[in-house]
């Protein structure tokens, strides 16, 4: 919207980084903060005023928004499931209280929307894998998946009590090129990309057979945005919603490279990521998105293959 202005907590990471340059497309550089605990370079540094900041520095976030009567703020920052599991009291820290701080913050100044991605890996064990629906059973056993859990109905409790109007998605993995993911178990299906240009060979740390929902980059920042600039009665879900655009294995993918790099090696060392991704679900149904806001996905496998291995560089990595 015109006279919006936006901060982006989180902007130096995978979805960060994209999804700032985006808005700063639609909104002018200007009106686009980027923060982030690390100082970014080249064109994300250079298109808008940057923030070095912690997201769990709250009079750090306020001055910010004081400074520049932010309208909308996305915090993007999270410690993934995988690194999650190493540092627990620092996962549940960084996004519990990171959720905490912005939504206490948004409420208590004239921010009038705020964006806050979960994750399939709310979900757990005990949920069900194929086609998993908007609502039901849901007991992540990750710190990560425990935090988005909690986060959602921090989420849809402000909503309720205070109106503010919170948006929320379920991401899936989500493929990119540009800046790279970290800690996630999902990103595998990045390196593998990098690898099969690079080496030709990859080995993959998840089974062959693991079927986990996926997104590639451009939806994942097309949804984003088409939520937040949905009217706000559209938006029938304060939780978050499920979000989805294709499935697929290890296997699958290598496959799909095979069509490209005919001799690319796929093998595999399984670690204690493939113990996190079989307590999440294979597929998603997604449809309260696409009855509600209008959701339509862009990218399958294939047509991502074909995109990644375009934009990826052959000596990378
Ligand atoms: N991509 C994330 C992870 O693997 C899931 O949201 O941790």
């Amino acid at each position: 919207m015109a006279g919006d202005t936006i901060l982006m907590i989180g902007a130096c990471g995978q979805i960060g980084a994209e999804l700032t340059m985006q808005l700063r497309q639609q909104y002018g550089g200007a009106n686009v903060i980027a923060a982030d605990i690390k100082k970014p370079e080249g064109e994300l540094l250079e298109s808008g005023p940057f923030a070095e900041i912690n997201v769990l520095d709250q009079a750090g976030i306020a001055d910010i928004l004081d400074k520049y009567r932010v309208t909308q703020i996305y915090n993007m920052a999270a410690m993934l499931s995988a690194t999650g599991e190493k540092y627990p009291m620092k996962a549940w820290e960084l996004n519990m209280n990171g959720l905490i701080h912005t939504l206490e913050l948004a409420r208590d100044r004239q921010v009038k929307k705020v964006y806050w991605p979960s994750s399939i890996a709310a979900f757990g064990p005990t949920t069900p894998k194929a086609n998993t629906p908007q609502i039901t059973v849901m007991e992540p056993n990750t710190i990560y998946g425990i935090s988005k859990q909690a986060g959602e109905r921090w989420c849809e409790w402000y909503f309720l009590k205070y109106g503010l109007d919170v948006r929320s998605l379920r991401y899936p993995g989500i493929i990119s090129y540009k800046t790279m993911p970290g800690g996630g178990t999902t990103d595998y299906a990045v390196d593998i990309y990098f690898k099969a240009r690079s080496q030709k060979a990859y080995t993959c740390f998840l089974a062959h057979d693991m079927l986990l929902p996926m997104m590639y980059m451009p939806d994942a920042i097309r949804a984003t945005i088409e939520l937040m600039e949905a009217d706000a009665e559209r938006i029938k879900i304060r939780s978050s919603y499920n979000l989805a655009a294709m499935s697929f294995t290890p296997a699958m993918v290598g496959e799909s490279i095979k069509q490209h790099i005919p001799d690319f090696q796929l093998t595999y060392d399984i670690d204690f990521r493939q113990k996190i991704a079989e307590t999440w679900p294979g597929s998603i149904d997604d449809s309260e998105a696409r009855a509600d806001w209008g959701w339509q996905h862009a990218f399958d496998l294939d047509k991502m293959t074909a995109d990644m291995l375009q934009h990826v560089p052959a000596g990378s990595q």
